[in-house]
């Protein structure tokens, strides 16, 4: 089987890992934790990095710390991981799902400012949802796939709204913006280090950002909101802390970005190429305002071709396929949740995405045979006897 995305742990993870052993720092203080926040803020071009236990973990955390309270409502995009929404619940408050601009499957920015205007009011310097009267108190883009929707206009529509702008980056490591880097794109933004996405701890997530303050409230509250050296503690805090031992990983990972991401685009290209003019079928967006670390690559079938028994045949050649994203207002738990008017292009899209292999580790013949093998399946023929 090729998989669909495994982690490249060639570099020096085992070295790094024993170093953690031999020296014994094994939990939360440690050198690679302090080297990890440092190579990460040079990765993204971030004044300060806080390591956590997750993305999920670095979301919830940067949302308390940007404002959002019990009972607000967080603009989100429904087409995202389900944990986009989770750490919005996480902190009492609600999402309010939004449609994406089929050229990037990010959150559609249009939609945004027009949802704004007609349902939203501003009082005292703080919006309200005319209809519900809950305040609404962040917009939370997701870089799918390591595409970005228009950032300059995202941060427009945060400042006349008087929104705080939090990145969910979890797949987007590696990704810049009109040539500006990451950290600099929104208030704080969230990296995951889970064991799927581009740079790996096993688990953990990484909050970047520029602005000190910030920084120093999320270094805060995810440890334990302790007030060195005693045992005293000013607020109710979390221990979302990543490890020494996962930090170790993660540098080794890190000193391997470009490289990563390199072979990423490659692959992306390979398949767009390979797919761009097959009748019937779609290739994964490639927005020209952003330089995508792709995350991701894939297939959009049509609407005949049936996504799970497409998915299914893929497996059965050895192909690591699957399906992606299933949009978050469709999940049970959030089946009651506000929607914007219209999310017509998440509902037309996601259930023909089929995501295929690109680990970074993935060989040129490889891939050969994943486009030969989908390009057979596309055509009902047998892969065997395609060139
Ligand atoms: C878009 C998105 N947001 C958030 C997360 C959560 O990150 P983690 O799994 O590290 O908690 C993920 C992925 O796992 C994700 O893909």
């Amino acid at each position: 089987m090729i998989p669909l995305a495994v982690p490249n742990l060639s570099g020096n993870e085992r070295a790094y890992l024993n170093e953690c052993i031999d020296t014994t720092f094994v939990s939360s203080v440690g050198e690679f934790v302090n080297r990890l926040e440092k190579d990460a803020a040079v990765a993204t071009g971030a004044k300060g990095v806080v390591a956590t236990s997750a993305g999920t973990t670095a979301l919830h955390a940067a949302l308390l710390v940007l404002g959002v309270r019990p009972g607000d409502l967080v603009i989100v995009p429904s087409f995202t991981f389900i944990a986009s929404a989770n750490a919005v619940r996480h902190a009492n408050a609600d999402p309010w799902f939004f449609d994406i601009d089929p050229s990037s499957w990010c959150i559609d920015l249009k939609q945004v400012r027009k949802e704004l205007e007609e349902h939203c009011v501003i009082r005292r310097g703080m919006t309200y949802h005319r209809a519900t009267g809950r305040r609404v108190t962040a917009m939370m883009p997701v870089y799918t796939l390591g595409n970005m929707p228009i950032m300059d206009e995202a941060r427009a529509i945060c400042d006349e709204w008087h929104l705080a702008l939090l990145a969910d980056a979890a797949c987007a490591i590696g990704s810049t913006y009109k040539g500006r880097q990451l950290a600099e794109l929104a208030d704080l933004s969230a990296i995951s280090l889970n064991g799927n996405k581009t740079v790996t701890a096993g688990g953990g997530g990484l909050i970047v950002g520029i602005d000190d303050g910030l920084l120093d409230e999320v270094r805060h509250l995810t440890t334990t909101a302790r007030v060195w050296p005693n045992y005293d503690f000013d607020r109710v805090g979390y221990n979302y802390r990543l490890t020494n031992l996962q930090a170790a990983v993660a540098v080794a990972q890190l000193e391997r970005l470009d490289e990563f991401v390199s072979r990423k685009r490659e692959v992306r290209a390979a398949y767009n190429n390979a797919f761009a003019n097959l009748e019937g079928i779609g290739t994964f967006p490639e927005p020209n305002w952003c330089e995508s670390a792709c995350w991701f690559s894939g297939v959009v079938l049509d609407d005949k071709t049936h996504t799970n028994t497409f998915v299914k045949e893929l497996n059965e050649a050895g192909i690591g396929a699957k399906a992606f994203w299933k949009p978050v207002h469709l999940q049970e738990p959030y089946a009651n949740s506000l929607t914007a008017d219209d999310l017509s292009v998440t509902e037309a899209l996601w259930s023909r995405v089929v995501t295929l292999p690109c680990s970074t580790g993935i060989s040129d013949p490889e891939i050969a045979t994943v486009i030969r093998t989908t390009r057979a399946l596309l055509k009902g023929g047998d892969s065997q006897n395609e060139d």
